[in-house]
């Protein structure tokens, strides 16, 4: 199998990835981690002061794409991975299930706190917008959507128990 988390900025995609392949004995991959291993940037606010966001946008499709025959991995995407519909199908096959942790827009705010150096998280009515703009995406890429404002062995549990069912069937 392989699992697929996706969700806002702050909904713990990298946490709840960790402990749910060292859960399972997956690897885990968090994409924006690759991207950088992949580049001489150094962080992800670097790529998109220096070449823009098209440029990381093309940069997370390729990486997307390389992680297509990968198995027995949990992946932690970026927050705007799912938004090219082509990322999600490279992610994706019969053998993987897509979980979209959700959060509300003050929770996130809160763990992500005043100092971020996400690009995305800037001006905080814009990112208000993309919060909107971003749900009905998640939504529909989900084949689970669990609450990330739970306790982490729960959140792990649950996905867990929809493995052993059957997944995304
Ligand atoms: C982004 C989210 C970030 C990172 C980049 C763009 C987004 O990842 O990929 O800053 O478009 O929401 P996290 O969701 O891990 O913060």
């Amino acid at each position: 199998m392989r699992i697929v988390l996706i969700g806002f900025m702050g909904s713990g995609k990298s946490t709840v990835g960790k402990a749910l392949a060292q859960k399972l004995g997956y690897d885990f991959i968090e994409m924006d981690n690759l991207i950088l291993e992949q580049s001489t940037y150094g962080s992800i606010a670097k790529i998109f002061a220096e070449k823009g966001e098209p440029y990381f946008r093309d940069l997370e499709t390729s990486t997307a794409k390389s992680l297509t025959d990968r198995r027995d991995v949990v992946i932690s995407t970026g927050g705007g991975t799912p938004s090219r519909n082509e990322n999600i199908l490279a992610l994706k096959n019969s053998e993987t299930l897509i979980v979209y942790l959700t959060i509300s827009f003050d929770t996130a705010r809160t763990r992500i706190g005043n100092d971020s150096t996400r690009p995305l998280w800037q001006d905080l009515a814009k990112t208000r917008e993309l919060f909107t703009s971003r749900e009905p995406i998640y939504h529909s890429a989900a084949d689970l959507v669990v609450n990330s404002e739970s306790d982490i062995d729960s959140i792990v549990s649950t996905i867990q128990h929809s493995l052993l069912k059957g997944g995304n069937s």
